[in-house]
């Protein structure tokens, strides 16, 4: 049975949940390979909203199991209030998670550390970057190690000693991580049971042809490699991740859904060339409900960009796209894509070429007709006014793979085959 994932073709928060769930009616398996509490998806079924924050969307299917893989920086905290939430939406979680032993764990102290230096780039501020750093510092402590508490709190104090002593929060932080320490160890406490090894899971799922589901969290360009650095997330959302992020060989992934937005949207700091800060940009925002599903900022809004999603197609290597939100667009008399960046008058070859001075170029805008009509009542692709047609299959020609899915408004059963 094929491998299939999901991944974010522009700066996150594309609708990755919502076809998560969508998918994962026909999946035994879905599994997270990277991020952490940053991520948050959110699933509209019947009227009522649930956003996942590190527990794959595929929960909200009775049937199907959900690895959190080592790539991953699990938050034991964070997790433990989301166990609460879906038990009071009645939704089994036992026996249904297990997270890899060889997940890294964020920590008070990481969230303090990410207080202490987030704002530059606008951070979740749930303690992510540090994580990741001390991963690569090989300080970083694993989820195999939530099974001894005592050595986990002497492993704790320890690494706040060294914050202290290497002014990696600001002081007056000492007091909250402290007392926030022993939350974190009733926490990790109650993960323990749902421990395991990721991969021999994963690989006997493959051997006894399971449908699998890899759910990505973030998008492409807040890739630590190959996104707008230094104002990205400190993972590999990329479908390059999966095979690191999960123990899962590239070859074995045959199917590959970029999901992307009808228009661009970008949350925190970085340059974003297609950002509209007029009324066309205000009206995005308002119409699509812009805020963001793990901190409620705003969210910055702009028009397609299909220079940054060309380059989004090509090193993902995206098989189909997902398209979502295209009810946004409704009531636009006219709507712009972005085809060309340019630096004072001239062309550039393509995103790569310009990512290094993002913030100096033009972008060259088509303009197309709006449609002026209702899309989220849609039934079938063949209902879809011919100017929603005509904006579909230009971003089909200008991204070179086809889109297999539109979404027309945030409920689970509003999406239209192609
Ligand atoms: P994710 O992080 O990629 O899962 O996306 P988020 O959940 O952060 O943000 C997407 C938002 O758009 C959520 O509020 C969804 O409920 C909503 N949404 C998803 N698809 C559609 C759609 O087709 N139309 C509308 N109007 N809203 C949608
Ligand atoms: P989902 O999975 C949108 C952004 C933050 C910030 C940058 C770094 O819901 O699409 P971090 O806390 O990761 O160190 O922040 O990345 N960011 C997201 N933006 N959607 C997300 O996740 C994001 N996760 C992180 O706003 O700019
Ligand atoms: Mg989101």
């Amino acid at each position: 049975m094929p491998i299939t994932a999901v991944i974010g073709g522009q700066w996150g928060d594309e609708g990755k949940g919502k076809i998560v769930d969508l998918l994962c009616e026909d999946m035994d398996l879905v599994a997270r390979y990277q991020g952490g509490a940053n991520a948050g998806h959110t699933v509209n079924i019947d009227g009522e909203t649930i956003i996942l924050h590190q527990v794959p969307s595929g929960i909200l299917r009775p049937d199907t199991a959900c690895i959190l893989g080592h790539g991953m920086v699990v938050d034991p905290v964070a997790l433990s209030e989301e166990l609460d939430i879906l038990a009071q939406h009645n939704i089994s979680t036992q026996g249904r998670i297990q997270i890899s032993y060889a997940a890294h764990i964020v920590t008070p102290v990481h969230k303090a550390m990410d207080r202490a230096t987030g704002h530059v780039i606008g951070t979740t501020l749930r303690g992510i970057g540090p994580a990741y750093a001390d991963k690569a510092r090989r300080l970083g402590v694993r989820a195999v190690d939530l099974r001894d508490t005592p050595q986990l709190r002497e492993y704790l104090l320890g690494r706040l000693e060294l914050g202290v002593k290497q002014g990696e929060f600001e002081p007056d932080e000492l007091d909250t991580v402290n007392r926030e320490l022993e939350t974190f160890l009733a926490a990790a406490d109650r993960l323990v049971p749902m421990l395991g090894d990721s991969i021999s899971s994963l690989h006997h799922a493959i051997d006894t042809k399971k449908n699998i589901l890899i759910e990505g969290a973030q998008g492409t360009l807040l890739d630590i490699d190959l996104g707008t650095y230094p104002f990205v997330t400190s993972s590999h959302p990329t479908s390059g991740g999966i095979a690191t992020g999960l123990g899962v060989p590239v070859q074995q992934i045959d199917r590959l859904i970029g999901i992307f937005k009808s228009y661009t949207t970008r949350v925190g700091e970085g340059p974003f060339p297609t950002e509209l800060n007029d009324e066309a940009g205000d009206r995005l925002q308002t119409e699509g409900a812009e805020f963001g599903a793990t901190t409620g900022r705003k969210r910055r809004c702009g028009w397609f960009d299909a220079v940054a999603a060309r380059y989004s197609c090509q090193i993902n290597g995206f098989s189909e796209l997902a398209l979502t939100k295209l009810d946004v667009l409704d009531q636009f008399d006219t709507l712009q894509i972005c085809i060309a960046y340019e630096i004072n008058g001239t062309q550039l070859p393509g995103f790569s070429a310009a990512i290094h001075h993002l913030n100096q170029v033009s972008p060259v805008y088509v303009e197309l007709p709006g449609w002026k009509s209702d899309t989220s009542s849609l039934k079938s692709a063949e209902e879809l006014p011919p100017a929603a047609r005509n904006y579909i299959q230009r971003l089909e020609e200008l991204l070179h793979v086809p889109i297999a899915r539109v979404s027309v408004g945030a409920e689970r059963n509003q999406i239209l085959t192609l």
